[in-house]
Order: structure tokens, then sequence, then C-alpha cells
């Protein structure tokens, strides 16, 4: 599997993709992750990549460029790979293309994340990470006064929130997505490769969205790539299919029981009938008539 997860920021793709690393066993490569890392480390990559990433703008083609094909070079990728947040532009992906072309591996799958800019918003202002682990979560979804600590690292590290989630970033981000990363989705749709998905919902629904996407059989796949953008029915409309699904179900079995009602009825009536028929024939008066006890002999009297 080597799979693209499109998005705009705070659509899930790292969420996401650390589910399908346990999932599938192939590595996660986010870009965002490994600038901010170069950023805490202080390289000099790190140095240059800092203000860009504190402005919500993209940093240059050349430096993500250079980290991908570091990274595509490295043994655990020969399984597969997951790609968050790269690439970013059209330049990026043709680029891409060219790399993977050359190691005769090119991409499996793009799956584009939909969620509405509105709930985009509300969960990047509430995202919290572990320093540590690199673990993701959501002020909203935690128990209402939970500490903000990871529960997974020893001594329970406390999370820290990134300096790009805060509000005017965040509107530069959606821009930015907007004016560059959106157009990748007519680009791999014309490769036939996008399948699009509602990403609003469970994190573990989606995941399974995710999943059977990835994994929907050859024919399947074939048949849905064919017009290139497949839509992935959002849970909303899977769950009201079921829903008429179900009512077909219940009127049916309804109908069924309403039928087996009525034909029981009628058998019923019909054994009583035939029962009838084989009563004895009605005696006729005569018959009817009672026998006359014979008189028994009274006992002859001691004299
Ligand atoms: P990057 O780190 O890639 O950020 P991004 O693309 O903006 O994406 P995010 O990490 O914000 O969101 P996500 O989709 O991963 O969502 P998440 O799973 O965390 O990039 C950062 C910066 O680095 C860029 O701005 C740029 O400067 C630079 N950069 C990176 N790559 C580059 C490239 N290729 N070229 C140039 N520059 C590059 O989820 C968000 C929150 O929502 C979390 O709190 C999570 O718990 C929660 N959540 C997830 N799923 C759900 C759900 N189903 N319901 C409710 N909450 C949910």
């Amino acid at each position: 599997m080597r799979i693209v997860l499109l998005g705009a920021p705070g659509s899930g793709k790292g969420t996401q993709s650390q589910r399908l690393v346990q999932r599938f066993g192939i590595p996660q490569i986010s870009t965002g992750d490994l600038l901010r890392s170069a950023v805490a480390r202080g390289t000099p990559l790190g140095v240059k990549a800092r203000a860009v990433m504190e402005a919500g703008k993209l940093v240059d083609d050349a430096t993500v460029l250079g980290m991908i094909e570091e990274r595509l070079a490295e043994p655990d990728v020969a399984r597969g790979f997951i790609l968050d947040g790269f690439p970013r532009n059209i330049a990026q992906a043709e680029a891409l293309d060219r790399m993977l072309n050359t190691l005769g591996k090119p991409l499996t799958a793009v799956v584009q994340m939909d969620v509405p800019y509105a709930e985009l918003t509300r969960r990047i202002a509430g995202r919290r990470s572990c320093q540590n682990c690199g673990r993701v979560y959501n002020i909203y979804s935690m128990p209402v006064g939970a500490a903000l600590v990871c529960p997974n690292c020893p001594g329970n590290p406390p999370l820290f929130q990134r300096p790009d989630d805060n509000e005017a970033t965040v509107v530069e981000r959606l821009k930015v997505y907007e004016a560059q990363t959106r157009p990748l989705v007519n680009y791999y749709g014309q490769k036939g490769l996008l399948q699009s998905i509602d990403a609003q919902g469970e994190v573990d629904a989606i995941t399974a969205l995710l999943v059977g996407v990835l994994t929907s059989p050859a024919g399947e796949k074939a048949r849905s790539v064919a017009g290139g953008t497949t839509r992935v029915k959002p849970r909303r409309a899977v769950k009201g299919k079921a829903k008429a699904k179900a009512k077909a179900k219940t009127k049916t079995k309804t109908k069924t029981k309403a039928k087996t009602k009525a034909k029981t009825k009628a058998q019923t009536k019909a054994t009583r009938k035939a029962k009838a028929r084989v009563r004895p024939a009605r005696r006729t008066a005569a018959a009817r008539r009672p026998v006359a006890r014979k008189k028994k002999k009274a006992p002859a009297r001691k004299k």
C-alpha cells in the first residue's frame, strides 16, 4: 500500500494515519511531523522552517522534497507507506510521481478526507499533543475536568498546543489549502486514484470507512476509479439507507406476519370444517331416543 491522505488542516489525517499504521503495519510519513522535529532540534532546516510554519505558509518545495526523498530511501517503506500532509501542491505531486516511478512503486490510492470548515476550526482549537509520543488529543473529546496530560507516557507529561494552532494562523492555513492543495483533488481524480470520504463523525467509524476504501476488492476499485473520483457515502447517508432498509424489512416482516396469521386462520377454519365432515352422522330421532332401561329385578324379599 502506497497511500496519500489528502485533507485540510484538522481533517484528521494524522489521527487516521496512526490507526492505519497499526492496521497495515506500514509507516506514516508526515512532513509536518518531520518539520516540527527539525524545529524542536534546532537544525538549520528547522530554524528556516519555523517562521514559515508559524505564519501558516508552505515550506519551500526543495526542502520538503529533500526530506521526502531521504525518508523514502529508508528500509521500512519497502512494504508501503502512508503520506500525511504531503504532497501539498501540484509541483510536489509531480515530483513524488517521478520519485516513485524511478523506484517502480507508484501510488496505489489517494483518499481525500472531507470535513466542513466550522468543524475543522473547532478541532484545531481543541487539539493538544504529547511532545513525548506524538499522540494527538482533543479537549472536546476528553472527559470533562480531565488533566491535560498524556495518559500513555510514563510520568504523564503535559500536553501542548501547537504554535500554529492559533486563530490567525489557522485562517491562513485554510486559505493556503484552498489555493494550493485543493487542486490535487483534480490531479489525482484524473489519474483515477482518488476516493473521497466524509471524515465527520466517530474516529472509529472513519477508520472503518478508510480501511474499507483501501481494501475494497480489485474489481470494485476498478469500477469505482473508472470515472475518476469516487465518493464514499457519508455515514449519515449510510445510516439513512440502513434505516430505510430496516423499515422496509419491518414492513415485509409485518406483511409476512399478517399473511401467516390469515393462513393460520384459514387453516384452522378448514380443519374445523374437515373435522365436521368426518363427524359421525347425526343420529335419527329414533336413535336419539333414550334406550329403555331394563328394569332391575327387585331382590326377592326374605320371608
Ligand atoms: P501539518 O502538520 O501537515 O498540518 P496540517 O496539514 O495543517 O494538518 P493538521 O496536522 O493540522 O491536521 P490533521 O489533518 O493531521 O488532523 P489531526 O489528526 O491532527 O503541517 C504543519 C505545517 O508544516 C504547514 O502549515 C506547513 O507550514 C508545513 N508543512 C507540512 N507539510 C508540508 C509540505 N508538504 N509542504 C510545505 N510545507 C509543509 O486532527 C486534528 C484534531 O481533531 C485533533 O485534536 C484530533 O484529536 C481531532 N480529531 C481527529 N479526528 C476527529 C474526529 N473524527 N472527530 C473529532 N475530532 C477529531
